[in-house]
């Protein structure tokens, strides 16, 4: 049955949409506004509730520069990451009227943080690189970090000050896209898994869903999360490598409200994203555990122990709720946004730790790749053909490719 407020799944075969959205994720329902924005008729389709997977669990870090990471795949990331942090307040502003809710977008900067001699070394040459690449960086004294953030614990050894990141509640976020896509006139199908892609004359012509109906459309945008590699319908030379990487995180309450902390915090193996409203998000795990998204109690121990060593107040919250999610990851952590190997296939996926972050950047691309626009210096790094599957010749006409697994969008 389709989850509460979802389109129902009619006996009558419905007219095909320009661009049908596999997914209901943020990345998905970014997506399928943005096209709908440029006028394209838009139909998305989620298999359980929208935006109940990894982006419900995600702590919303818009940090580029704090998680700026050393080497080649790390630049492009970074680059990518910069581009869309850039489009986040004006995706924000847009979103916050389209949707008739605030995205939460926050600006306070984050505190890198280092607790012994290793990890102060360590952040040391995480200074000099941040430096090299010309980022607003300050180096403060273990004193200077207690002025910013009185919350602190006296033992932190080094701190670096980052302010040009931001944050959002990633739950507000999707509840203003769901509320956009609504008022624009998007189909949504929720509570519909996706068995198979179809493919007609070596083309993608829509999804065949699991309750033995069949959505047709001209293009079929693959935004399904960790579960885009599994997508069935397609030939194997048109698949892509995507793999879920399990996170742990857990979501605290100050019932004296806000002031704990003002800043994100991030230290050797996780983060403190604070609200600002006395609420606390804290990660995360990474996990190689297939599709496992169970909470256990060895994470949630570890996760508050090392955030109690910096912020000692941290164990007077509540905990509110603790949840896994699942990254969408690649070989090279580098996203796959563009067309795919089949005319009509265009993939929004592979982000990884920064689906958040890239949802302004993503949408936009895939908008430009639904127009036909040419490739750009971004859309390089996140062409889907790097990992094969280039182009795929003409499968015999209406012959439906592989129908076997069903695919989780
Ligand atoms: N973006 C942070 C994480 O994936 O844990």
């Amino acid at each position: 049955m389709p989850a509460k407020g979802a389109t129902a799944i009619t006996t009558h075969q419905p007219p095909a949409s320009e661009v049908l959205v596999v997914g209901g994720g943020i990345i998905g329902l970014a997506v399928a506004w943005r096209a709908r924005q440029r006028g394209h008729t838009v139909t998305l389709v989620e298999r359980d509730e929208l935006a109940g997977g990894a982006s419900r669990v995600a702590a919303g870090m818009l940090a580029p520069v704090s998680e700026a990471e050393f080497g080649g795949e790390g630049r492009e990331l970074l680059a990518l990451g910069l581009d869309s942090r850039q489009r986040w307040p004006q995706f924000a502003r847009e979103l916050a009227a389209a949707g008739g809710l605030d995205p939460g977008l926050r600006c306070g900067g984050t505190l890198m943080v280092a607790r012994d001699g290793d990890e102060a070394e360590a952040l040391e040459r995480e200074l000099a690189f941040r430096q090299r690449l010309g980022f607003a960086v300050r180096r403060l004294r273990p004193s200077q970090a207690r002025e910013l953030e009185p919350g602190l614990a006296p033992h932190v050894r080094l701190a670096l000050e980052l302010p040009d990141d931001l944050s959002v509640d990633p739950r507000r976020v999707t509840a203003a896209l769901r509320a956009a896509l609504a008022r624009a006139g998007v189909t949504v199908y929720e509570g519909c898994p996706v068995q198979r892609l179809l493919v007609r004359s070596g083309a993608v012509a829509g999804v065949a869903l699991a309750a033995g109906r069949e959505l047709r459309a001209q293009r079929v945008v693959v935004a399904a999360g960790a579960w885009s590699g599994a997508i069935a319908g397609l030939p194997a030379e048109a698949t892509l490598p995507v793999r879920p990487v399990k996170g742990q995180i857990l979501r605290l309450r100050d019932p004296a409200g806000p002031g704990l902390l003002e800043r994100v915090l991030r230290f050797e193996g996780g983060y403190l994203v604070p609200r600002g409203d006395g609420r606390y998000v804290l990660g995360a795990t990474m996990e190689e555990r297939g599709f496992d998204a169970t909470v256990t109690a060895g994470a949630v121990t570890e996760l508050l122990r090392d955030a109690s060593e910096l912020v000692p107040g941290i164990s007077e919250l509540e905990l509110a709720e603790a949840s896994a999610g699942l990254r969408p990851g690649t070989p090279d952590n580098l996203p796959l946004i563009g067309a795919g190997a089949l005319p009509g296939l265009v993939w929004a996926t592979g982000h990884h730790r920064n689906g958040v972050l890239l949802a302004p950047l993503t949408a936009d691309l895939v908008a430009a790749t639904l127009s036909d626009a040419p490739a750009g210096r971004l859309e390089a790094s996140c062409a889907p053909d790097r990992f094969g599957g280039a182009s795929v010749s003409a499968a015999p006409a209406e012959a439906v490719v592989g129908a076997t697994a069903g695919v989780s969008p």
